[in-house]
């Protein structure tokens, strides 16, 4: 099998989706952000902080790499700009999870962790300013997709069977 790969904007639930996948077909999950910040051992947001954005790319790249080099039969779950790196559709399957901005904003803001979920996220600091790099995104993210799955307002269960008879 090739690995499922989830692209997405922030908030869309590709951790969550990528976990429930891996459940359901007994095949592991790795998360690109998790991979970053255990090589660096620094979380995402001192990453920005502290070497600034375009060093997190350089290391979303490296991922990347290392990824379509070492890793197969797996899902993945991306960060929401990692869309970009040079070798995308080398890794595997591309699956979109496709929603309106309102909705994904609503997701994180009335979720139970709102807080932190705002907090761990550099790029998701006001609605003005994720809305724009959304509205900048969103093309984007469907013209390298190989899949596209509308995830608004489905349960998790439902979408797993969905993603997995759209890459069978
Ligand atoms: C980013 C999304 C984040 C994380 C970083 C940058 C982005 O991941 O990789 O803060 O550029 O959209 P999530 O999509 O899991 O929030």
């Amino acid at each position: 099998m090739k690995n499922i790969v989830l692209i997405g904007f922030m908030g869309v639930g590709k951790g969550t989706l990528a976990r429930a996948l891996a459940a359901k077909s007994d095949i592991y999950a790795v998360d690109t952000d998790d991979l970053i910040e255990s090589l660096t051992n620094m979380k995402i947001k001192k990453i920005f902080e502290k070497k600034g954005e375009d060093y997190f790319r350089a290391l979303e790249q490296r991922t990347a790499d290392w990824l379509a080099q070492n890793v197969q039969n797996s899902i993945i779950s991306t960060g929401g700009g990692f869309y970009k790196v040079k070798n995308l559709k080398s890794i595997g399957t591309i699956v979109y999870l496709k929603a309106d901005f309102d909705w994904i904003y609503d997701r994180i803001t009335k979720s139970k962790n709102a807080k932190k979920k705002i907090k761990k996220r550099p790029l998701f600091k006001s609605y003005k300013d994720a809305k724009k790099l959304y509205d900048k995104r969103v093309k984007e993210y469907e013209k390298v997709a190989d899949v596209i799955i509308d995830v608004e307002n489905k349960e998790t269960p439902k979408l797993v069977e969905e993603i997995l008879k759209s890459v069978s």
